[in-house]
């Protein structure tokens, strides 16, 4: 089975204490994941080493940056580099998130830097997609997706595409408490995998995890991951609340 994902962006919010505070409340839940199950927390850069050591001995609990510079190194003050995360034995790194496509004006080709940085340093990508509500409305969502996946990924060959997962988030459903119907979720997760089945072929396009994000919560997460193109989801605001968040991780496939 393909790897099932409960991913949490905790996006700019917690102070560490309260970070801390977080993870301990939902590890005591004592989850017993899977094999093929996955609990991964994207946390703020100064609490990565902490998050790091929090999971150490969680089976299968791992952590993420939330974002990570397009260039090795060098003169780019504020910004940290794949290898630094990296050096730090951080296993995971979202990329492209809307928040950041919007505000810090991440280009595709800002992404398709990143993804090499990132494989090259060892670290899974979670290369976020989506598209906005005014692309949605005029019914072209599914080639504005295709071209973002096409512009940052394939240049990559099929091994590294296998290395990678993908967490599809229309827009306007983020942070709006505004959900896509599990079937909206499982028609763009079948596009996705049609368009890297195209590219790489089924066997490729069957092992990549494909997470959905936009309010996901605990009264709506099994029913979206119930789907068969949905591998887990990338979750915000839910995944600041121990709670809502542990019933999110029971949710997985
Ligand atoms: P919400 O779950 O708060 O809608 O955020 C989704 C998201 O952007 C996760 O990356």
């Amino acid at each position: 089975m393909r790897k099932q994902i409960a991913a949490a962006n905790w996006k700019m919010n917690l102070t560490y204490q309260q970070g801390e505070k977080l993870l301990d409340d939902i590890l005591k839940a004592k989850h017993q994941l899977k094999d093929h199950q996955q609990v991964i927390f994207a946390v703020p850069f100064p609490y990565l080493i902490m998050a790091n050591s929090v999971v150490a001995n969680e089976k299968n609990f791992s952590v993420a940056a939330q974002n990570c510079y397009h260039k090795k190194s060098g003169a780019y003050t504020g910004e940290v580099a794949a290898e630094m995360l990296h050096s730090i034995g951080i296993r995971y790194c979202v990329i492209g998130h809307s928040e950041r496509r919007e505000y810090f004006s991440e280009s595709n080709q800002d992404l398709a830097d990143k993804l090499n940085l990132l494989l090259e340093n060892g670290i899974t990508p979670i290369f976020c997609c989506g598209e906005p509500l005014a692309i949605r409305e005029a019914g072209t969502q599914n080639s504005y997706v295709e071209v973002q996946l096409k512009e940052s990924l394939f240049h990559l060959g099929a091994e590294q595409v296998k290395g990678i997962i993908i967490a599809y988030e229309p827009i306007w459903a983020i942070g709006t408490g505004k959900t896509a119907s599990s079937a909206q979720a499982q028609e763009m997760h079948a596009h996705l995998r049609k368009v890297l089945a195209d590219q790489y072929g089924d066997a490729v396009a069957n092992e990549v995890s494909i997470l959905y994000g936009g309010s996901v919560k605990a009264a709506n997460a099994a029913e979206i991951f119930g789907q068969p193109d949905v591998d887990g989801g990338l979750v915000g605001g839910a995944s600041l609340l121990a709670e809502e968040f542990s019933t999110i991780i029971a949710s997985l496939k």
